[in-house]
């Protein structure tokens, strides 16, 4: 095991060691120092080649250029794409299928970009930069202020001997591809547009459209809901849209539960015989940031979403009583068609979910 304090620069052929350097099978020095008692059973130390032969160093440098000026080229070419490829352009992968062909490019690009960049740095660090083993000290957490201008001072001797000044060519690569990196947030601020306008005002729910079961699909009737019980439901049409769209969008707004009153522990509605003979819909959206809310209490009547314990009462118009919701939970107004299945009066008259300064 070897313990060495400085700094081994490229080309210097292991200077520092002492005669007791060997040469391995490959021809690679090794240093044989004494075995250091505060770390035995290290194993012994080796010189890089970049160590000790200038031309590896050279060519160990001009793969860690070539790394960071691809990651520097790789945002302008995500800038190019991002601007050039249309946003609805959808190209085959086999194996994989159809997908968006802006997105692969993008995601691509970017991955390589960013790959390159720490490809180099590890690179450079392997190659490049001091290989040395020391022993670290013990010492207690705040450093005398000797200690702390030998740290600032072993600091800049250590960016001094990385070669951030002597590579040129890495450190102006390095400094391109950092410059060029911010290129890959661009897309985040298409993120932030267009407004919703009145898209998240209004769901598919719709005058006669059939109340069914959320998975099975199944429409129901009156009887099919217990007293005290709670069922998950979603619209009839909503496979149709999803397949239409092709897209899952619509999900995003329309669950609902139904529930069971006697007509008695109804203590108010949202809208004048908004109920099926004691049987209440509301939406499953909470109101604060749109949990999904399930858990039901059949004898309180209330409704807890599990995410920040916002409370719901059903028995009063889908009031707050408890939680940072805002707002009372929006109630759907239901009958029953020609064939005694329960459907919707209309649409909510009110956006469901969180409630957004933005909603337009
Ligand atoms: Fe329901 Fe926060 S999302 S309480």
């Amino acid at each position: 095991m070897s313990v060495n304090s400085e700094a081994a620069a490229p080309g210097s052929g292991g200077d520092q060691h002492d005669a007791l350097d060997t040469q391995d099978a490959h021809g690679v020095e090794t240093s044989a120092h004494a075995q250091n008692p505060l770390a035995p059973g290290l194993p012994e130390h080796r010189l890089r080649r970049t160590d000790i032969d200038p031309r590896a160093a050279k060519r160990a440098e001009r793969q860690v250029s070539l790394l960071f000026a691809i990651g520097a080229l790789t945002p302008i070419i995500f800038f190019i794409g991002y601007v050039y490829i249309p946003n609805d352009k959808l190209i085959l992968i086999p194996l994989i299928g159809t997908t968006s062909a802006s997105n692969l490019f993008l995601g691509l690009t970017m991955g390589l970009g960013l790959f390159c960049i720490g490809a180099g740095a590890i690179h450079w660090a392997k190659k490049l930069m001091p290989d040395v083993e020391e022993v670290a000290e013990r010492h207690q957490i705040r450093g005398t202020d000797a200690e702390r201008d030998l740290a600032v001072a072993q600091f800049n001797a250590g960016v001094e001997s990385s070669g951030f000044g002597q590579y040129k060519l890495i450190r102006r690569t390095l400094i391109g591809a950092l410059a060029a990196t911010p290129l890959f947030a661009v897309p985040l601020l298409k993120d932030l547009g267009p407004m919703p306008a009145t898209l998240l005002r209004y769901t598919i729910w719709a005058k006669g459209v059939r109340i069914v079961t959320d998975v099975s699909l199944a429409p129901i009737k009156p009887e099919d809901i217990p007293f005290g019980g709670l069922v998950s439901c979603v619209p009839a049409n909503l496979a149709a849209v999803e397949k239409a769209t092709g897209t899952l969008n619509a999900r995003a707004k329309v669950p609902v539960v139904l529930v069971r009153l006697r007509p008695e522990e109804i203590r108010s509605q949202q809208g004048k015989n908004w109920d099926y003979q004691g049987i209440l819909c509301y939406s499953k959206i909470c109101t604060h940031v749109g949990c999904p809310t399930a858990l039901y209490d059949q004898k309180s009547h209330h409704l807890l979403c599990p995410c920040h314990q916002s409370t719901f009462d059903l028995a009063d118009s889908g009031h707050v009583v408890f939680g940072p919701a805002a707002r009372s939970m929006p109630q759907l107004a239901i009958t029953v068609d020609a064939e005694g299945y329960l459907v919707a009066q209309g649409d909510f008259t009110q956006p469901v979910g969180p409630s957004f300064w933005e909603r337009g």
